[in-house]
């Protein structure tokens, strides 16, 4: 059981097959299409401020250009982050970290990512402080998983909240020929996450018999879904959430 649940839906930057991925139109849509969680990316506005953005650069995801953060949270809320996506979503923003969690409480569990391009090595007020301090101002504590491709992130999570929940994201040149429940052991983390295509039966049964949770990312095929699930996945990253859901409810 994870966070009270057999398995997770969980919907990879929202709803992002059918609405602009990062948004709150797409979050507001994994909510509809009953995902148990969503996962977001956080990185640092060039004023400190955590805010949901996967890119780097903005280039291909909104109206701007160059690094993220290179613009002050004013400067990228002015940009356009749907239209590339549709018409549709024109005018979708790139979200506040707060803005999301405030909507996401008592409503929806979430994955924070902490991008490696935005952690410093300022343990003390880098992006993983500020990201533990707003998780405790919403009283988040049990309702997120905040995970990371650099272990230092993972680690210092833990230091500055025990109690919260926190994933290893399985990274290949950093991790390679490790044992997967080893490399979670010494990082103290709760969830080991990686690509579909980085886990087999051998490291799958070496997770189950650690009882550490594995979640999968980032799946939009029920074929693989269904391969993942019978190796004992505890969850799925999926850009679907409807799909993976009418998949669970049939099980
Ligand atoms: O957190 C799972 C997955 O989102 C990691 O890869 O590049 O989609 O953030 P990426
Ligand atoms: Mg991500």
């Amino acid at each position: 059981m994870v966070f009270g649940r057999k398995f997770l839906v969980i919907a990879h930057r929202g709803a992002s097959f059918d609405a602009p991925e990062n948004t709150m139109a797409a979050f507001h849509l994994a909510h509809r299409l009953q995902a148990d969680m969503i996962e977001l990316d956080v990185q640092l506005s060039s004023d400190g401020i955590p805010v949901v953005f996967h890119d780097s650069k903005l280039d291909k995801k909104t109206n701007g250009t160059g690094r993220i953060s290179n613009y002050s949270l004013e400067e990228l809320k002015m940009l356009d982050a749907g239209s590339w996506f549709s018409d549709a979503f024109a005018g979708e923003r790139i979200p506040r970290l707060a803005e999301v969690l405030n909507w996401a409480k008592d409503k929806i569990l979430v994955n924070i990512e902490i991008k490696p391009e935005a952690v410093s090595d300022d343990a003390k007020d880098g992006i993983e402080k500020k990201t533990t301090v707003l998780v405790k101002d919403f009283g988040m504590e049990n309702e997120v998983i905040i995970s990371g491709f650099d272990y230092r992130t993972i680690r210092r999570v833990k230091e500055f909240m025990p109690a919260v929940h926190t994933g290893l994201l399985y990274h290949r040149e950093v991790s390679k020929g490790s044992d997967y429940d080893k490399l979670v052991q010494q990082n103290k983390a709760d969830f080991f996450h990686c690509s579909w295509r980085e886990i087999g039966e051998r490291q799958a049964k070496l997770l189950n018999n650690a009882n550490v949770p594995f979640l999968i990312y980032t799946l939009n095929s029920t074929k693989l879904m269904k391969k993942m699930i019978r190796i004992g996945a505890s969850g799925i990253f999926t850009d679907k959430p409807g799909l993976l859901r009418r998949l669970i409810n049939n099980e």
